[in-house]
């Protein structure tokens, strides 16, 4: 058993998904949250910055004494694979094992990925899993820039005409294809998943990366035991603003108030 806090980070409130999961999955841990509004989107940077960005990220979070951490990131999780394996406390992102789901999915059909520009630009979701399928299945990639920024401002509802209009421009290149998966590489797409499915068709299978990542923290967790007690302490840190924040995360977490406390804008 390990006290100590779960570490989550994102750019924003994408990573909120991935600490959704976690919580269902480990309910008795306390959890730290960063996200990094202040610097969003983490998309347009380039890796060199992205890499940076993922320890000064870490450090952060390191400075509450958490046990492990998940960059609930895809971004983050592509760009600075190798930070996240040298970091001196264990820390997972998301896109291994996203990776490892889409590849056990069944069927010799296509899959697509859609994530930010950095994370289909860096080739680490689509040719790692070309590499995974044998490289007999046909990977499609779909950066979709315009969709964390709108996300992170709060435009997530479905009947809401423009998350329509900017996932109808995103999804275009795939739109009236058929894949055996499509994965949100994107934490942030979780919010819209249901107008992923509105363009995409209501029986499209999505992956979802930060229910992947959140899985494999869990197992880790679990086969080292260091899984925590009956505590439920969360805590939030924002480099933004800490009272958007916190009008989103509330009615998504769903336990009960949410308190952001104002983190610093780190310096690149
Ligand atoms: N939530 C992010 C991701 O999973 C980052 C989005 C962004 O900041 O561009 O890639």
């Amino acid at each position: 058993m390990d006290l100590r806090p779960i570490g989550v980070y994102d750019s924003g409130v994408g990573g909120l998904t991935g600490l959704r999961a976690l919580m269902r999955l480990l309910p008795g841990e306390d959890y730290v949250y960063f996200s990094d509004s202040g610097r969003m989107p983490y998309g347009p940077r380039p890796r060199s910055q992205l890499r940076r960005i993922a320890v000064q990220d870490m450090d952060y979070l390191a400075s509450f004494g958490v046990k492990a951490i998940l960059a609930a990131c895809g971004t983050i999780s592509s760009a600075a694979k190798e930070e996240l394996s040298a970091y001196p406390i264990p820390a997972f992102g998301v896109l291994t094992p996203a990776l490892d789901a889409m590849a056990a999915v069944p069927g010799d059909g296509p899959l697509a990925v859609i994530a930010t520009a950095a994370s289909i630009a860096s080739g680490e979701f689509t040719d790692d899993l070309w590499k995974k399928c044998g490289m007999k299945r046909e990977i499609v990639g779909v950066p979709c820039p315009e969709l964390a920024p709108l996300i992170e401002s709060g435009h997530t509802k479905r009947s809401d005409p423009l998350v329509q209009e900017c996932v109808a421009r995103a999804l275009e290149p795939i739109r009236g294809r058929r894949f055996d998966a499509v994965l949100l590489g994107c934490t942030h797409y979780g919010f819209i998943e249901e107008s992923i499915r509105d363009c995409l068709g209501r029986d499209v299978k999505l992956m979802s990366a930060a229910d992947c990542g959140a899985q494999a923290l869990r197992d880790y967790l679990v086969q080292n035991d260091l899984t925590g007690g009956e505590r439920r302490d969360r805590r939030f840190y924002v480099s933004g603003d800490t009272r958007a924040f916190e009008d989103f995360a509330e009615p998504y977490l769903k336990i009960g108030p949410v308190h952001a406390e104002q983190a610093p804008i780190m310096e690149l």
